[in-house]
């Protein structure tokens, strides 16, 4: 196979040089030429079921990769790792994530996000333009802070430590567009880096520590990490505590409120799918608060999500490492070498969703159409597949429904800028630029 000279594109815009190299190479497993770093781009969706799911245990996620070793600086060794660590995370916080826990949430996650929705009135009445990014934050947090840590971590500590993640995730770009620079050389970010995680320590170790002093029976993440026991029966050490604190925290907060951050510009663009979007939400909710049983009957809201997810899936790569040789796509793989598997160019390649590919129809996702054309199951993995399959998954789907119908049923909104945001490399998938809009009431959103 030849190796593909991805560099000086890559540099340019790495997001759509992984969309071209899947492209040209119609699926087929191609080494990038990254300097003396030559990982494997995995783009067919039957070689991504093969390494998440039938082959995984060749491929863990491992911690050399510039991804992986940057994100384990912050959270350690839980949720986020492999191996046994992580074995005992996944046991102790996936009952946290059953459907009927969460479903339980939602109607106090839904006065959380009407409560921290209905701030934004004032902005609104003096047509003061909002940092989309930044309010999308505060709502979130408003929202996970009290069902998912029983408020023990307040929304400006959340805030805080958002702020924190930000200086990390940035701090990465020169580690992400560098891979072949070996970690002993100190890179422009590092400090910054070190300095962010000390100030996230900072505010979490004390929160742990309360917990620990008063465990509470309740099942916030908290409650769960201190009341957990191993199969001999010890606690957890402060250090895995800390650690799958750290990466809940992380993975609650950053992810959804960068995926909805595209959502605007997205509308603007697309004012079809917006009117109906309206519609819709007009019909369910009207203007009162969302409540539970609207989000079954926000069918085109979720479509809309659906399709959000493929074109800015916020976990743009899912790198492997292969832990033993192996044939994949018909091309041999080394024990050791990189596999950089990517739902952003999988999810957004002709092969696999035609000619349209890149045209934002949430149509794809009509109910009954979920596999229209023979797609394959794995061309749209934004939530990852396997033993690693993203835990929040269900958690996301009703927070955003809930996020989008609470705003547009108060409010309509102008963007200062309306054109899409080019892609920044970092850990998740952000917007290049701030997203600023203005937004209007609409007549019957209630004013405080
Ligand atoms: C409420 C929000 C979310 C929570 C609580 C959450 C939680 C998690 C957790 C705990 C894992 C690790 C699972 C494991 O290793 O066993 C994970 C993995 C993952 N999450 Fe999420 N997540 C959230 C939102 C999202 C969103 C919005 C996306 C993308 C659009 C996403 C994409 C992924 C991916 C791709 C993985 C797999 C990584 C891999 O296989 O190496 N997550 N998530």
């Amino acid at each position: 196979m030849p190796a593909w000279k991805a560099l000086p594109a890559a540099v340019r815009d790495a997001h759509q040089a992984l969309v071209d190299v899947g492209n040209w190479s119609n699926g087929d497993v191609v080494r990038l030429s990254l300097g003396v770093s030559r990982p494997y781009l995995v783009t067919n969706p039957a070689h991504v079921q093969e390494v998440l799911h039938e082959r995984a245990a060749i491929y863990p996620r491992g911690d050399d990769t510039a991804l992986w070793r940057s994100v384990r600086k912050l959270v350690g060794d839980g949720i986020l790792a492999e191996g046994e660590s992580w074995v005992a995370s996944r046991r102790i916080l996936a009952p946290l994530f059953r459907p009927a826990r969460l479903n339980a949430m939602i109607e106090p996650m839904a006065s959380a996000v009407a409560a921290a929705v209905d701030e934004l009135h004032g902005a609104a009445s003096a047509g003061t333009p909002i940092d989309v990014g930044r309010e999308l934050s505060k709502i979130v947090c408003s929202a996970i802070m009290r069902v998912f840590f029983a408020d023990r971590i307040t929304v400006s500590d959340a805030l805080q430590i958002m702020a924190a993640q930000e200086m990390i995730v940035n701090a990465m770009a020169p580690r992400l567009l560098a891979p072949v620079v070996p970690w002993w050389i100190p890179m422009p970010g590092d400090r910054r880096f070190a300095a962010a995680v000390k100030s996230i320590d900072d505010i979490l170790l004390p929160v742990l520590r309360q917990a620990q002093r008063q465990p509470g029976d309740g099942d916030d993440v908290l409650s769960a990490l201190v009341r957990a026991r191993t199969d001999d029966g010890r606690g957890l050490s402060e250090k895995q505590m800390r650690d799958d604190l750290v990466s809940m925290v992380a993975v609650t907060t950053e992810t959804s409120y960068v995926v909805l951050t595209w959502l605007w510009p997205v509308l603007a663009n697309n004012p079809d799918v917006a009117t109906r979007l309206y519609d819709e939400i007009e019909q369910v909710v009207g203007g009162g608060q969302v409540r539970s049983h609207h989000l079954a009957e926000l069918t085109y809201t979720k479509m809309v999500l659906e399709e959000l997810l493929r074109l800015y899936p916020a976990g743009w790569i899912v790198p492997r490492r292969a832990a033993a040789a192996d044939i994949l796509g018909g091309v041999r793989i080394e024990k050791g070498t990189t596999i950089i598997l990517s739902p952003y160019a999988t999810q957004r390649m002709t092969a696999w969703w035609g000619p349209t590919a890149e045209v934002f129809d949430p149509e794809r996702f009509a109910p009954g159409r979920e596999d229209a054309g023979g797609r394959h199951r794995y061309a749209h993995y934004p939530f990852g597949a396997g033993m690693h399959r993203c835990l929040g998954e269900h958690l996301f789907n009703l927070e955003a429904s809930l996020i989008v119908a609470t705003l547009l049923s108060r409010f309509r909104f102008t963007l200062t800028d309306a054109s899409i945001p080019a892609t920044r490399v970092a850990a998740s998938l952000r917007p290049a630029r701030k997203v600023e809009m203005i937004l209007k009431p609409l007549a019957h959103s209630p004013t405080r």
